[in-house]
């Protein structure tokens, strides 16, 4: 099979070179004038999405489906945004789960981010360090609980797990890593191998030394009747894992503090605390990945401020950190771990870190979200969201449940009265759920759709007029998708 495979590839590839041969001599003049004219031109939406056929390529989906689907965006207006032809849509994931303080920029971030251009745009990180890299560090330091006190700057959440496994393995002096199988921890090959959703298979089989364990909430059955049981049962299971793996070989166990993409989990009471003490006994390092948790997602600032006195060994983030309005991450370490790193190097690094604009942008988008209550916002929304969701649950036969804390909420569907999801575990498309997102954006409201469920993740800044409005459109969604109910 594998042989017919390469010898088909060679044979296209043959073909192609046969038949296209390239002068590598370009006139840079003329492209100049050519590109002089198209940036003054405004694209209509066929322009756009030819030259993004054209010239581009997607990550998850297939380019050329992906691209028919995209929307155009235009601009953007608090928690909404417009397409290329001026139709308005209610954010109601945020983007990625990103864009907390909405779409639009704050005055202060962008006079930020405007003087830091001015004075100094770029600064080599290995040598070279910035007011504004002192200042946005003092402000994480107080941020974090604990003596999570250090900081490294990456330039987005995957890049910040490379750079924490990459702690841990050298703090420890271990090499395996813990991470669980109801997970997502960004697309590099490590933070692939972190993943435990099928995001990883394609990058199989990744790097060295990790092993996936299960959550306290398997898709397909309980490890309990209640949080208590779960929590026992779970934390059991994780403690036979570490025993077969060896726990002087385990450098660290990752966790979302709050489970997102894969399903917005709130650890059952007493499972964080209990991971944190294995790690104490063990001397194994728990990081919590926060990246999409992170400044305020879960009505805390740091999701694992939801479990009683938890203090992670280190913290990885981004998105929230300047509400992804440029490419960030971090690291945040306690004084254990940083102690290590006043004496050994790190090894990782990139031209990008540190990068003086991006930290400008979350100094002033960090201290507009304390100055303006953001997380407060999001505590007095939490029980408005949930009561939203409880309504969509009690009119619609196929809301089979949800889950919510803060502003991070998802809704499970059902096409049946036999609770069966319309797509299954990484199942095949269902028409149904093509109709519910052709619905959502022919009615104004962007989301992601995942499986058999879809998420309510709006900026932290919404207001409540606003999120009603959210879910109106969700209403009558959801009335179209009823139709397709089995009972
Ligand atoms: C929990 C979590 N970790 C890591 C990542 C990866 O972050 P990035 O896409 O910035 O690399 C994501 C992205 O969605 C995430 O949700």
């Amino acid at each position: 099979m594998i042989s017919k495979a390469i010898k088909n590839k060679s044979v296209l590839l043959n073909s192609v070179n046969l038949t296209r041969s390239y002068s590598n001599k370009v006139n840079y003049n003329e492209i100049y004038k050519k590109h002089s004219k198209i940036a003054e031109k405004e694209l209509s939406k066929d322009e756009v999405i030819k030259a993004i056929k054209e010239n581009t390529l997607f990550s998850w989906n297939p380019t050329e489906a992906a691209a028919n689907k995209a929307l155009v965006m235009e601009k953007g207006d608090g928690v909404y945004f417009y397409d290329i032809n001026g139709k308005k849509y209610i954010d109601f994931n945020s983007q990625a789960m990103c864009s907390n303080l909405g779409h639009t920029v704050p005055e202060e971030v962008i006079k930020a981010i405007d003087d830091q251009l001015r004075s100094a745009a770029y600064a080599y990180p290995c040598a070279i360090v910035t007011p504004v890299k002192a200042k946005l560090s003092m402000l994480l330091a107080d941020i974090f609980p604990g003596d999570i006190n250090h900081f490294f700057y990456t330039s987005g959440g995957a890049e910040s797990n490379e750079t924490a496994m990459r702690m841990a393995r050298l703090f420890t002096g271990r090499h395996k890593i813990l991470a669980r199988y109801r997970s997502y921890h960004g697309a590099t090959l490590g933070a692939m191998t972190l993943t435990g959703d099928p995001r990883r298979w394609n990058s199989e089989p990744g790097a060295s030394g990790v092993v996936h364990f299960m959550d306290p909430y398997p898709y397909s059955f309980k490890w309990g009747d209640n949080e208590e049981e779960i929590t026992e049962m779970s934390l059991k299971y994780l403690r036979e894992t570490i025993s077969y793996e060896g726990p002087n070989k385990i450098a660290a166990i990752f966790i979302e503090s709050v489970t997102g993409t894969n399903g917005i989990l709130k650890p059952p009471k007493g499972y964080l605390e209990g991971i944190r003490k294995i790690c104490d006994e063990t001397g194994i390092l728990m990081v919590c990945d926060e990246v999409m948790n992170g400044f305020g997602r879960t009505g805390q600032m740091f999701g694992f401020m939801n479990s009683e006195g938890v203090i992670p060994d280190i913290v990885t983030m981004a998105k929230g950190i300047n509400g992804a309005y440029l490419p960030l991450g971090a690291v945040g370490c306690r004084d254990h771990v940083a102690d290590y790193f006043m004496k050994n190097p790190i090894g990782i690094g990139s031209t990008y870190n540190s990068h003086p604009v991006t930290l400008a942008s979350a100094y002033a988008a960090l201290q507009y979200f304390l100055k303006n209550g953001v997380l407060d916002n999001v505590q007095k929304l939490e029980p408005v969201l949930k009561k939203h969701l409880e309504e969509l649950k009690s009119r619609h036969p196929t809301v089979k449940g949800y889950r919510s804390l803060g502003l991070f909420g998802t809704v499970e569907l059902q096409k049946n009265s036999k609770g069966e999801p319309f797509v299954g575990y990484n199942g095949p498309a269902h028409p149904a759920m093509g109709q519910l997102q052709e619905d959502m954006v022919k009615n104004g409201l962007y989301t992601l759709l995942r499986w058999s469920s879809f998420f309510t993740n709006p900026p932290l800044t919404i207001n409540e007029k606003e999120l009603k409005e959210g879910f109106e459109i969700l209403d009558k969604c959801l009335t179209n998708l009823d139709k397709h109910f089995e009972k």
